[in-house]
């Protein structure tokens, strides 16, 4: 399962790049306005940061198809390759989705509450399709299930599409994914820090130090004892 960070702060971008294994970042309109910037000066820095290996996925917000094929256009023309344009799945959505399957710009499905989306954003040719976990356990639904019917009728139908699962409330909900062998998480920082926030974990490498430091001395480790 490949890992993205769901937030445009640079700051806590790298803070998570340099710990952290990930394979890129995503974005929506809600979160380039929570960082305050213009969208395309911080989804440059973004680029620049990371790479040009990495995914960057950038939302499309027209209303109408042929507008968010222009959209898509500028978006991987400013970005570059490995950008994938996220596109609504609602009708004018896959409207756009068509089109763009056929310039061969790679796109992601977005807002996706139920399995039938995703599996005509499948047929449409997205590349990834992504389920809004939380938001559909909000509605009293089971976003992890949803999620995982999704990956189901992708494999059972021989849709190349991945599963992008998205707006997560806990680690937890990102490692069911992973254990069920989904294509990609998307994540907040806080919630890829949580992976491996455990006081036991802690605990356990604090007493390793205190255990060799007590037989070698303060400040000593396997460098200088
Ligand atoms: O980008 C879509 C998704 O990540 C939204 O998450 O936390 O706003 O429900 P959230």
């Amino acid at each position: 399962m490949k890992l993205l960070i769901d937030d445009a702060h640079i700051e806590l971008i790298k803070h998570i790049y340099e710990f952290y294994p990930v394979d890129g970042v995503t974005t929506n309109p809600t979160i380039l306005a929570n960082s305050g910037r213009k969208p395309y000066d911080v989804l440059h820095e973004i680029r620049a940061f990371i790479g040009t290996e990495a995914q960057l996925h950038v939302q499309a917000v027209a209303g109408e198809a042929a507008l968010m094929v222009k959209e898509a256009q500028r978006i991987v023309k400013e970005l570059g390759a490995n950008t994938y344009v996220k596109i609504p799945a609602v009708p004018e959505g896959f409207k756009a989705m068509k089109e763009l399957a056929e310039l061969g710009i790679p796109f992601t499905a977005t807002a996706v509450y139920t399995p039938m989306q995703a599996y005509l954003a499948g047929k449409c040719g997205a590349a990834y399709a992504a389920p809004y976990v939380n938001r559909i356990d909000n509605m009293g639904y089971d976003g992890i299930h949803t999620a995982k019917k999704i990956h189901d009728i992708f494999r059972k139908n021989e849709i190349k599409t991945e599963v992008l699962a998205a707006s997560f409330k806990n680690s937890q909900q990102v490692l069911e994914l992973c254990e069920y062998g989904v294509g990609a998480s998307t994540a907040a920082p806080d919630i890829i820090d949580g992976l491996v926030k455990n006081q036991a974990i802690t605990s356990a490498v604090a007493a390793f130090v205190e255990d060799f430091q007590r037989l070698t001395g303060e400040g000593k480790d396997m460098t200088n004892c």
